[in-house]
């Protein structure tokens, strides 16, 4: 096992395009040049390439940095620039998702069709009070009524707030609060690992906790479990949808119409709302999805597998593929479920073209071993991508040798929920392809690698990524907090956006990511924070004192490992096993499953230095079992070897 790692990590092949994908591929050179030659108007050409109700004559306005507007006078819809124009254009007919559900139950829906949906589900939510600029929640599991409620919203100028549907309800809360959120958009339940999970039960609890902004609730029934009602506030989906109007005209709104907040975890305990906004949005999400992915609409079947509560369900399920009218496939479950074959059935099923996921389910995969996917017919494949987190040349060559017959293009995608779309990747048909690299910069972005002072590195060394000029769909700021906007991303070098990754270029100029230099984590590709996930161990009745680091883990890139010191009456009725299994599950339900630790080691002191910080790169080190490091900083240097001592 060993040797072959060591093999990998010596992993220097390149893979150029063949022949005959670059000949028909839709990135061409001329991106790269026309960009550096006129970068805002290139992206001009881009966003034209959208349907504006009026075009715009300014394209960036950076007067007052770090708030950003892109294409400022013009106006545009943007659901309507992903249903009504492919349906005027005579692609009516063409699929836009292939639905599966998770126990099989499937459907396929057409644009015309999903135009028709948002238009009668744009209609329900103008009855419902709801008018541009309000914030509405949706907290569905992947069925195609996210996808109707999110163009729903987005077509009459709300805003929505999609919540991952493993958040828990103090999450769910949160987020609904600090949004103010005047609809929840639920359903009954959905399936998940062959179970039924009630979606809005979760809902109930939130709302429980007070929330004066939410008038409604609208729930879609998916798998009929009894719920809870409360007359007056909660309405059937269904019922409602069928009573209202099927024809709904798309108005246009200014380009730089809130779209949706989306939270995500930051260095500190408070998730942010990061704010997005329309036409700069859509041309980035369209663009990149496009040529990243190298988009053949009338023939590709595309499958993003990611949930629609993340970023990369908001512009690589919904926005991208649906601006450029593509096929698509929508499924509601786990890999695993009901079998460990269930993807690649999928991809049989479907023919899908084009995968895009992330190295941690690839990782997952390796692990079950290759005779799984072998048993299905997967040669529709020509593209796949991964996006997320690092991903190690192993599991690079095993997708594209075992998932991808060993001939076809993987593409490493780099970018965050604030960049809204893809920023540093390779473009299949024109790239060589580097194996554990992300490569390079989309066309039309510009970024570099700096020191802590924000000096360019030196040659090959490793530094913090930043982005140098604004970008299309960049964050617009962090919903109600200006100043954290500016606090989090752009005091750190003034002018330049801090990412929060390092990274460093190698000789050929090829960029590699080195991970999180916060204190965020990365756990199958989900960004969690160890100060929100201290601050529900420390919120537990028994807990005096947590600390939560992000350790190594071979399938999930990083898994959460807790330190916590135990009020002193704990000790005596609790063995460790007990606390710490009490604690996992707690972090679990405060959180969401995604936050529970992988351990929770209960120990009788900390390492702090001198000032009373906490070292978490001590703590690391053990929980990654390696040697501790350099322990002088210690206000006690004993402590290490007692927690160590209890540790193993
Ligand atoms: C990490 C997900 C290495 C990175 C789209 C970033 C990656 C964070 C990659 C954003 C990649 C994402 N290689 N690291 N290809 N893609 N990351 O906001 O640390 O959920 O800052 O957006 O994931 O996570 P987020």
């Amino acid at each position: 096992m060993n040797a072959q790692i060591d093999h990998n990590l010596e992993e220097i092949r390149r893979f150029r395009p063949s022949p005959e994908f670059a000949a028909q591929s839709v990135a061409r050179q001329s991106l790269y040049t026309d960009a550096a030659e006129d970068r805002l108007g290139f992206w001009a050409d881009r966003a034209r390439e959208l349907h504006w109700h009026k075009p715009f004559t300014k394209t960036l306005d950076w007067t007052n940095p770090p708030f950003a507007t892109w294409f400022e006078d013009g106006e545009l819809n943007v659901a309507y620039n992903c249903l009504d124009r492919h349906v005027l254009a005579g692609h009516g007919d063409r699929i836009a998702i292939h639905w599966e559900g998770e126990p099989g139950d499937s459907r396929d829906i057409s644009y015309a069709e999903l135009t028709a949906e948002v238009k009668r589900a744009a209609n329900l939510l103008t009855s419902l009070g709801i008018e541009a600029g309000d914030r509405v929640a949706i907290y569905l599991p992947m069925i195609p009524e996210a996808v109707v409620a999110m163009l729903a919203i987005a077509r009459i100028g709300a805003v929505h707030s999609v919540v991952f549907g493993g958040f828990s309800p103090d999450s769910l809360h949160s987020r609904i609060l600090d949004a103010e959120a005047k609809l929840v958009i639920t359903a009954d339940g959905g399936y998940r690992k062959g179970r039924v999970f009630g979606l809005k039960d979760t809902v109930d609890a939130a709302l429980g906790k007070g929330a004066p902004s939410v008038a409604h609730v609208l729930v879609v029934k998916r798998t009929g479990n009894d719920v809870a009602w409360e007359d007056g506030r909660d309405l059937w989906w269904g019922d409602e949808i069928a009573q209202v109007d099927a024809d709904h005209e798309a108005k246009a709104f200014p380009a730089e119409q809130p779209l949706f907040i989306l939270y995500t975890s930051g260095t500190t305990g408070k998730p942010k709302g990061i704010l997005h906004t329309s036409g700069g949005y859509l041309t980035q999400a369209a663009f990149t999805h496009r040529n990243v992915f190298d988009l053949h609409p009338e023939s590709d079947v595309y499958w993003c597998t990611a949930d629609v509560g993340w970023i990369t369900g908001h512009s690589y399920v919904v926005y991208g593929p649906l601006a450029n009218g593509a096929t698509q496939v929508l499924y509601e479950g786990t890999p695993d479920t009901p079998h460990p074959g269930r993807w690649w059935e999928i991809i049989e099923k479907y023919k899908v073209s084009i995968l895009y996921t992330a190295p941690t389910a690839i990782r997952s995969f390796m692990k079950v071993g290759r005779q799984i996917p072998q048993k299905y017919n997967l040669r529709s494949l020509r593209v796949l991508g991964s996006v997320g987190e690092p991903i190690n040349p192993e599991a690079w060559i095993w997708y594209r040798h075992v998932i991808g017959g060993g001939s076809i293009p993987v593409v490493d995608t780099w970018w965050q929920t604030e960049t809204g779309g893809i920023m540093i990747s390779a473009l299949p048909g024109i790239t060589d392809l580097k194996p554990g690299s992300a490569q390079i910069p989309i066309p039309g972005i510009s970024l570099d690698i700096v020191t802590d002072e924000g000096e360019p590195v030196s040659g090959t060394d490793g530094g913090l990524l930043v982005i140098t000029e604004p970008w299309p769909a960049m964050l617009r700021g962090i919903w109600g907090d200006p100043e954290r906007f500016k606090e989090t991303y752009w005091d750190k070098f003034g002018d330049k956006y801090f990412a929060g990754d390092g990274a460093r270029r190698d000789e050929d100029g090829d960029i590699w990511l080195l991970g999180r230099v916060d204190d965020v984590m990365n756990v199958s590709g989900h960004r969690l924070s160890t100060a929100e996930i201290e601050s529900s161990l420390v919120a537990h009745d028994m807990t005096a004192e947590a600390a939560v680091v992000g350790a190594a883990d071979e399938t999930t890139g990083q898994a959460v490992v807790a330190f916590v010191i135990l009020k002193e009456r704990q000790t005596v009725t609790l063995t460790n096993e007990e606390a710490s299994e009490q604690l996992r599950a707690h972090v679990a339900r405060q959180i969401g499953a995604i936050a529970r630790p992988r351990q929770v080691f209960i120990v009788n002191e900390l390492p702090k230095t001198r000032s009373g910080k906490i070292m978490r790169r001590l703590l690391r080190d053990l929980a990654e079992g390696r040697e501790i490091g350099d322990t002088t900083t210690l206000a006690d240097t004993a402590v290490m070897q007692s927690i160590t001592d209890q540790v193993r």
